[in-house]
């Protein structure tokens, strides 16, 4: 795409991997890195976006010219996408969310015990992205929030029908299938991936730097809003 051509858009990325709190001192969390969504941020500054970006747990630098929010848990990563979109052009989901969360946040730290351990319930989370989608589908024209929607998934096979068959049910333009396995993605600056795009088109990016991907998901966008 040409170097200028987000210029006066507003995008929100969201960047690394929530935590959901056991009790003060513990959490349940994943090994995002936050990098392929700080490369997000860091492309759609340079390609002239106004750029939100809600990093959950990330051990980066702020990404010069973004707007940084950090988060830590999935309902604080919600709240902050929701009110970043509001007002947004593009929203690109790049966070790994904690599909669940601890039922009951202990108020003190658990003890150690000579018996067996209490068990940790847990509940469902919110999906984020599922509710960007189900919120255009139903809301007026003034509150549809972001035009483009993109989505991230990890998937091992079947990828282009898993992929879009997430995509359908998710209710996003664009979902980004990372490969997954042999050291790939996780905390690498390397990434290889197939991009999904709805009604059936799909972008292969060859194993190489998250911003190659990064310039080829705002390349899509950046087409979709013109
Ligand atoms: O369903 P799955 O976890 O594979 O979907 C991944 C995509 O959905 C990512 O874009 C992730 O940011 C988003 N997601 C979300 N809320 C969740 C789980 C995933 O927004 N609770």
């Amino acid at each position: 795409g040409s170097p200028r051509d987000l210029a006066g858009r507003k995008v929100v990325v969201s960047a690394g991997g929530t935590r959901e709190a056991i009790d003060p001192v513990r959490y349940i969390g994943n090994r995002s890195s936050g990098l392929q969504g700080y490369a997000l941020a860091r492309t759609a500054v340079a390609r002239g976006a106004e750029v939100t970006l809600v990093a959950a747990n990330v051990a980066l630098p702020d990404p010069a010219g973004a707007k940084v929010v950090r988060v830590e848990s999935t309902a604080e990563l919600r709240e902050a996408v929701l009110e970043a979109s509001a007002y947004a052009d593009a929203v690109v989901m790049a966070a790994a969310v904690a599909d669940f969360r601890p039922a009951t946040r202990h108020d003190s730290k658990i003890k150690k015990t000579d018996g067996e351990p209490e068990p940790i319930r847990l509940t469902k989370n919110p999906d984020i992205l599922a509710e960007l989608g189900e919120r255009r589908r139903r809301a007026s024209a003034a509150e549809r929030g972001p035009e483009v929607i993109v989505g991230f998934a990890a998937e091992t096979d079947d990828v282009l029908a898993n992929g879009q068959a997430k995509l359908a049910r998710k209710g996003c333009d664009l979902l980004v299938v990372n490969q997954v396995g042999e050291g790939l993605a996780f905390g690498t600056p390397d990434n290889a991936a197939t991009v999904l795009v709805a009604g059936g088109d799909a972008v292969e990016v060859p194993f190489g730097p998250k911003e190659d991907l990064a310039d080829t998901v705002w390349d899509l966008v950046a087409t979709r809003l013109a």
